[in-house]
């Protein structure tokens, strides 16, 4: 029988160091662990949670009058799937950057550009995340879930799974009840490197020339470096990455945001990656993402702002950190200015990249 924790602060278990106390909290390493403490969410007619490792998470100063389960399946395995490939299959309770670091280590392609990232892999799929121009997407089989209604298992593929920018079938009212348990990758013995995302391209471009070899080593080894420049040391403060998402907007509004703002970078975006959206007429009109750090800094010069213990970093504006001490209300406080104020300048409504609880 396992038996709930309570009270917890959920400031101890998100990265953003904030969060009020969860009424019940468990830890779960194996699906019956799992299934019972759905059970109990049930039988006290409470609302659930699944916590991997907090990392894009604002959690509510009032905490969460819920069960809160901490998602510690473990488990990594490799298999050799023909010559060319290999399936690796990892809980999702796994640290995801030290799943990307064995991958690396073992000489399999697929991950490496997304090395760093804070959280767990059973958090990947759900946001598909991203970085340096490389998708978790690109390299997923099939997701592993649980139904937390019925305790069943099952398996979507790829394309189940309804990958899109920061988004999934997992983030939808439909996939919500699924809790990701494991994640299945194809990873590749031997590939193709990709160092065109302009950071990285800069990145080997100014190395010493003895070091400006391309292999998955370097390539990893930059991504963590470049990192390290761009995001707070999450040991002196607290953050959840970006705080928005980067805005997809028409490409008629970019049009016209580029004939005031010519610099403003902007990245169509293919139809399969849904970059095309039927609009109020029913025709498809084609989107693009812009970046939201360059506005900014450059439009709405917001960098480095800081509102009580909460700013958009110095070298990133789309972080927002907790410098020390800050509440969900600081947190919401400066998102909400910063909305404001991207409305007002572009027309454009920014989207939270971070969940709220
Ligand atoms: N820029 C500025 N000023 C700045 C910083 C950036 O103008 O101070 C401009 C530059 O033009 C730069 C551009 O913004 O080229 C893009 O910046 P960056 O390469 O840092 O990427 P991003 O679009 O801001 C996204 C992801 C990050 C991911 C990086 C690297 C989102 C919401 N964010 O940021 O993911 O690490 O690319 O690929 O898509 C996260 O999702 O939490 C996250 C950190």
């Amino acid at each position: 029988m396992l038996n709930p924790e309570e009270n917890i602060e959920l400031k101890n278990f998100t990265t953003f160091k904030i969060g009020g106390p969860a009424r019940y909290f468990f830890r779960v390493r194996n699906l019956d662990e799992a299934r019972e403490a759905f059970g109990f969410a049930r039988l006290k007619r409470l609302p659930h949670f699944v916590l991997g490792g907090g990392s894009n998470l604002l959690a509510s100063d009032e905490g969460f009058h819920g069960v809160i389960i901490k998602n510690e399946l473990f488990g990594v395995s490799f298999t050799e799937a023909g010559d060319e490939e290999v399936e690796a299959v990892a809980g999702a309770g796994e640290n995801w950057d030290a799943f990307v670091a064995e991958s690396v280590r073992r000489g399999f392609y697929g991950l490496e550009n997304l090395s760093g990232i804070p959280g767990t892999v059973g958090a990947a799929p759900i946001q598909n995340i991203g970085a340096y121009g490389a998708e978790v997407k690109d390299a997923i089989v099939s997701v592993e879930a649980i139904d937390s209604r019925t305790g069943a298992l099952k398996a979507f593929t790829n394309a189940d799974c309804r990958f899109a920018y920061r988004d999934s079938f997992f983030k939808t009212p439909e996939g919500k009840p699924f809790i990701v348990t494991a994640v299945r990758f194809r990873l590749k013995k031997s590939g193709v490197l990709n160092t065109e995302y302009k950071d990285l391209k800069n990145h080997f471009a100014s190395a010493p020339k003895k070091n400006r070899a391309l292999t998955l080593k370097t390539v990893r080894q930059a991504v963590l470096e470049i990192r390290r420049g761009k995001f707070p040391d999450l040991e002196t403060c607290g953050t959840a990455g970006s705080f928005f998402k980067n805005p997809i907007i028409s490409r008629q509004q970019f049009d016209d945001l580029k004939k005031q703002f010519p610099d403003l970078p902007g990245f169509p975006l293919d139809a399969d990656s849904r970059g095309f959206q039927a609009d109020s007429r029913g025709k498809n009109t084609p989107r693009v993402k812009v970046s939201l750090a360059w506005i900014l800094d450059n439009v709405c010069e917001l960098k480095g702002y800081q509102k009580g213990s909460m700013a958009l970093f110095e070298r990133q504006p789309i972080v927002a950190v907790n410098t020390g001490g800050a509440s969900a209300e600081d947190a919401k406080r400066l998102a909400q200015e910063v909305a404001a104020r991207v409305k007002e300048k572009t027309g454009i409504e920014v989207e939270w990249e971070v969940e709220r609880l």
